[in-house]
């Protein structure tokens, strides 16, 4: 097997390799002054297991050709198994078709993985589960989906927060985080949204949970505007919650969303790595590695 962290995992890759006893093999790479990629693939790949690791934020459009450059050159280039590690899986929202005509982004990327040579895909937390259970069939490559929510949950209990409460922004995530709340060993709720009709303002509030003077993790899948989670903050710490910390796995974050979470009075912020992050980081190296001695 053979680590081949992309432009944009070099870090990640690496650390997932030496968790594999391996040096990683990385990849010559430059941007030509149009804005197009060069990739160039390092030699001996016949006959290998190739595991190519390469994020897919920020920029998704430029990381992910980069990705599928890779793919097909370790394929032309004899690779007997080509494994893409995405650690986060950009366009993975788009998997419905509300209006007519839009694009169902999210399968097309699939499909593009699968046409490049790819036979397995691991990501990890990826946006929908449900959506991704639909598309599986449809593909003959595998795709396997790992939560880092539970090596969140350990970070946070070794930084005071054993025995916090668990709180799910919405209730898609409400299982998973149901589940998380057994390993904090708090109680659970998720939040309830609400729209002021004269304002249109929304308001988050957890029912049935008594949170005063209470510590609270919010686990969610991405923080990218900071808006779900500055409005889940906010009405915590008017329920009266103690501290309040923000948890993702895939930080996105715009210009202004540090303030937004910072004013709403986040305690702490915490993500992974899956991308390059400027807050307190967790890696996924071990997950990714331990899944990988698996395949
Ligand atoms: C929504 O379904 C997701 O789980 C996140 O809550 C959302 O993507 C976060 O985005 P933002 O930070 O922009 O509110």
């Amino acid at each position: 097997m053979i680590i081949l962290p992309g432009p944009a995992s070099n870090t990640l890759g690496e650390a997932i390799a030496h968790k594999l006893g391996k040096e990683p093999k990385f990849v010559n790479n430059r941007i030509f002054p149009d804005g197009e990629s060069y990739i160039q693939m390092p030699s001996n790949l016949e006959g290998e297991t190739v595991v190519l690791v390469q994020t897919t934020a920020p920029e998704p459009d430029r990381k992910l050709m980069q990705l599928l450059f890779m793919a097909r050159t370790a394929k032309d280039m004899g690779a007997k198994k080509i494994i893409s590690v995405i650690p986060y899986l950009a366009y993975a929202r788009q998997d419905k078709r509300f209006l007519e005509g839009e694009a169902l982004s999210f399968d097309i990327v699939l499909e593009l993985l699968e046409a490049v040579g790819i036979n397995h895909t691991i990501i990890i937390d990826v946006h929908s589960e449900e959506a991704l259970q639909r598309l599986k069939p449809k593909h003959e490559m595998t795709i396997h989906n790992l939560t880092a929510i539970f090596v969140l949950a350990e970070y946070m209990k070794n930084q005071g927060f054993d025995g916090a409460n668990s709180l799910s922004p919405d209730i898609g995530r409400k299982e998973i985080v149901k589940e998380v709340s057994k390993t904090m060993g708090g109680g659970f709720a998720f939040f309830e949204k609400n729209r002021d009709k004269y304002t249109g303002e929304t308001t988050m509030k957890v029912k049935d949970l008594e949170l005063r003077g209470e510590n609270v993790v919010i686990f969610d899948d991405i923080i990218s505007s900071g808006g779900t989670m500055s409005r889940a903050i906010r009405g915590l710490k008017e329920q009266g919650a103690g501290k309040v910390a923000a948890v993702c796995t895939h930080a996105l974050p715009v210009p202004g969303t540090n303030e937004k979470l910072k004013n709403a009075g986040a305690d702490r912020i915490v993500a992974t790595d899956t991308v390059q992050s400027i807050y307190e980081t967790v890696s996924v190296a071990g997950l990714i590695s331990d899944y990988l001695k698996k395949l």
